[in-house]
């Protein structure tokens, strides 16, 4: 282990990208001050010049290097849920790339706590700009195995630190101008941040320039994803795959019935337990030569917030699938509104 965190710190150094584990998705690290280095990562990604990256520091020591003012709202979100899987945006320091902003006059940073990270981190001694490591769009890895998928051998080094502990983004939240916005859902919730920092603003503010996500579909399979009403799920996969469709359906429970055409994950009821698997999930389903993939709409409640997000996101602006009142009773089902 000691050879390859060496090796990752040379990586590092020479400009080359890391893969390494953090306890939401793996990412793809730069040396954050090496501009050749963070060109790198949105070549490898494809993902255009413009959406800034994530800084990881070791801790908030250095925090000051990066960000030229710590609104006391960020030092008290810093203080409950660093090292964790929260993002703070804020106001950058003057010297940061512009290549890591997006040439944004803010910064995103994060203080991962998965160990591997840490002591990646603190091995290197600087700040490590990662995206997720995946290709732009796509579906974040949680798992060493999916940034092989991915990228290959052009990763210099890849460190397997396991399944991530909560398998979707981290938290992202906006301390500008005085107040804390949620700009990405994550494992901690909307409750949790305001009883940290009482109010707490939902999504950008509109002379924001970029949304994380924003631009058609994110966190996305390759294959065809609409999100289905949950009584609706079963009638609608037997449908289609009478029709000759390859169904599969992500839900939250067994099937009513056993149809034969049909692959069935059940991910269960626990909001923590289907984010965790739920990348992974999506990808079983991408290689399972299904032609479409139903999933049953996620409660509307707090605890789900993250995973919807993410389903909305994968399933792009165009899909909405829900058959209107009068047409479900309808013996054809909407199946032609489908995309
Ligand atoms: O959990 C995570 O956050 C993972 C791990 C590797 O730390 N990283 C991650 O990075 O999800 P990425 O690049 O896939 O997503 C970061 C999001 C992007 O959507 C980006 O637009 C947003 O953060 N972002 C970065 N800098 C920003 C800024 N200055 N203002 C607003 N959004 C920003
Ligand atoms: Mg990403």
């Amino acid at each position: 282990m000691q050879a390859e965190l060496d090796a990752a710190v040379q990586a590092l150094r020479d400009g080359e990208l890391v893969a390494f584990p953090t306890e939401t998705v793996y990412g793809l690290g730069a040396h954050a001050g090496h501009p050749a280095a963070l060109r790198r990562v949105f070549d490898l990604k494809g993902r255009p010049l413009s959406h800034p990256l994530i800084v990881h520091l070791d801790s908030v020591r250095y925090l000051g290097r990066w960000a030229r003012e710590i609104p006391p709202a960020a030092e008290q979100l810093a203080a409950r849920f660093w090292p964790g899987p929260l993002t703070l945006v804020l106001p950058r320091a003057y010297n940061v790339h512009p290549l890591v902003t997006g040439g944004q006059d803010t910064i995103a940073v994060r203080v991962p706590a998965h160990p591997m990270a840490q002591q990646l981190l603190t091995a290197f001694g600087g700040g490590i700009a990662a995206p997720s490591a995946n290709r732009y769009g796509r579906i974040s890895p949680t798992r060493a195995e999916h940034v092989r998928e991915e990228f290959g051998d052009a990763v210099r080094v890849l460190l397997d630190g396991g399944d991530s502990k909560f398998g979707l983004e981290s938290t992202i939240v906006a301390c500008l101008d005085g107040g804390a916005r949620l700009l990405r859902p994550g494992s901690i919730g909307l409750s949790q941040l305001r009883s940290v920092v009482g109010e707490v603003l939902v999504g950008a503010a509109s002379d924001t320039p970029r949304v994380p996500g924003s631009g058609g579909a994110h966190y996305a399979p390759l294959t065809p994803l609409s999100i289905v009403a949950s009584e609706e799920v079963d009638q609608l996969a037997a449908a289609l795959s009478a029709q000759g469709d390859r169904v599969a359906v992500l839900a939250r429970r067994p099937p009513l019935r056993a149809h034969q055409y049909v692959t069935w994950i059940n991910a269960g009821m626990r909001p923590e337990a289907y984010a965790h698997d739920l990348y992974a999930h999506l990808r079983a389903l991408d290689r399972s030569a299904c032609t479409r993939i139903l999933v049953q709409a996620v409660p509307d409640d707090e605890r789900w917030d993250a995973v919807r997000d993410r389903l909305s996101r994968a399933a792009g602006a165009s899909v909405t699938a829900v058959p209107a009142e009068d047409e479900a009773a309808d013996d054809s089902l909407a199946v032609h509104s489908l995309p």
